[in-house]
């Protein structure tokens, strides 16, 4: 091997761009000689963490908390979702303002030490979902990428995915496009399919390869990283256990809401010099009502962004809409009206 090949030296990157340049000069997709070839299931060296996300949109697997906490969460998260659709419901867009083991799992610091790696030091966690597949379900999640309906005006965004049952090709894991990511903002037509686990059944306009696809099989305590704009689905359960993964959403506290009037979101590691969100006290059990009722206070605030935008809203369109003069407050239509 010459001195030519290798890692690339630091600070730069497997694609010679900045992380999160989509310029609209870069041609679709990325050239495979660019992507990563490990896919095999080895851990992801957190060296790798960066140039792995530029070039793929993604890595995994990443171990990140114990066997026997995913064991403890999975056991809280299937408690909640049997608990009728009060609890259930809680599990849903900002799950970490309702429930306190939401809040404690979304601060480990393993995965903001990973997340930092791609977003730097200043972190504030804007969503947590659970996604809940009971044994048998039919539900699925379909091609989608995350960034089109969260109204928020930049890139500077990463899901991780931490698996709390296993994940599997049988229980309906999530699969990825590699490169994905660096088509920018691609559209979406609304499906509202009843097992659909997204909140308008949203699919991607353009068909997906699934040569193509990669698997993102994980063991519980291990979790997955991926981009905004990376196309990705996952299947029905065909297995006999639940499988369940906790998608935790962080941004950078430059990222402005550009769709809804107030948003929220906690600073869960370095520091926010812009104050663009609202930040809301922690729950103190998982049985706190005033933390349910902010929950709900905030649901009602922001649950109407994802259903504010018809035609499909584009971030990258509306770059900064404050700043122009003309621009006129969309109206926000209520939630499932
Ligand atoms: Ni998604």
């Amino acid at each position: 091997m010459n001195a030519n090949e290798g890692t690339p030296p630091e600070g730069s990157t497997a694609c010679g761009g900045t992380l999160f340049g989509e310029d609209g000069a870069s041609p679709p997709g990325v050239a495979p000689e660019l992507r990563s070839v490990l896919h095999d299931g080895a851990p992801v060296s957190p060296d790798a963490i960066a140039s792995r996300f530029e070039a793929d949109g993604f890595c995994f697997p990443i171990p990140v908390i114990s066997e026997t906490d995913a064991a403890i969460n999975l056991n809280r998260v299937i408690r909640a979702e049997k608990g009728g659709e009060d609890r259930r419901r809680l599990l849903r867009s900002k799950a970490h303002l309702a429930y306190r083991f939401i809040d404690r799992l979304a601060r480990t610091p393993a995965i903001l030490d990973c997340v930092e790696r791609i977003l730097g030091p200043d972190l504030l966690l804007w969503g947590s979902t659970c996604f809940v597949k009971a044994p048998g379900s039919s539900s699925y999640v379909s091609w989608h990428q995350d960034l089109n309906y969260w109204g928020l005006n930049s890139t500077e965004e990463v899901s991780a995915w931490l698996a709390l049952s296993a994940s599997t090709e049988a229980n309906g894991c999530m699969r990825f496009v590699p490169g994905s990511h660096l088509r920018g903002p691609i559209a979406h037509r609304d499906s509202f399919e009843e097992d659909n686990l997204l909140s308008r059944g949203q699919e991607l306009e353009v068909s997906v390869d699934e040569e193509e696809t990669v698997s993102v099989v994980l063991a519980p305590g291990e979790m997955s990283l991926h981009h905004g704009r990376l196309f990705h689905a996952s299947g029905m359960n065909r297995g006999n256990d639940w499988r369940v993964g906790l998608a935790l959403r962080y941004i950078t506290p430059s990222t402005r809401q550009v769709v809804g009037v107030r948003d929220f979101a906690q600073l869960v590691r370095g520091e926010d010099r812009f104050g663009h969100f609202e930040e809301m006290p922690r729950p103190e059990s998982d049985d706190d009502y005033a933390a349910m009722q902010r929950f709900e206070y905030v649901d009602g605030v922001t649950g109407s962004i994802f259903f504010a935008t018809d035609p499909p809203y584009r971030p990258d369109d509306l770059d900064d809409p404050c700043d122009d003069e003309d621009w006129v407050e969309p109206d926000m239509p209520e939630r499932g009206g």
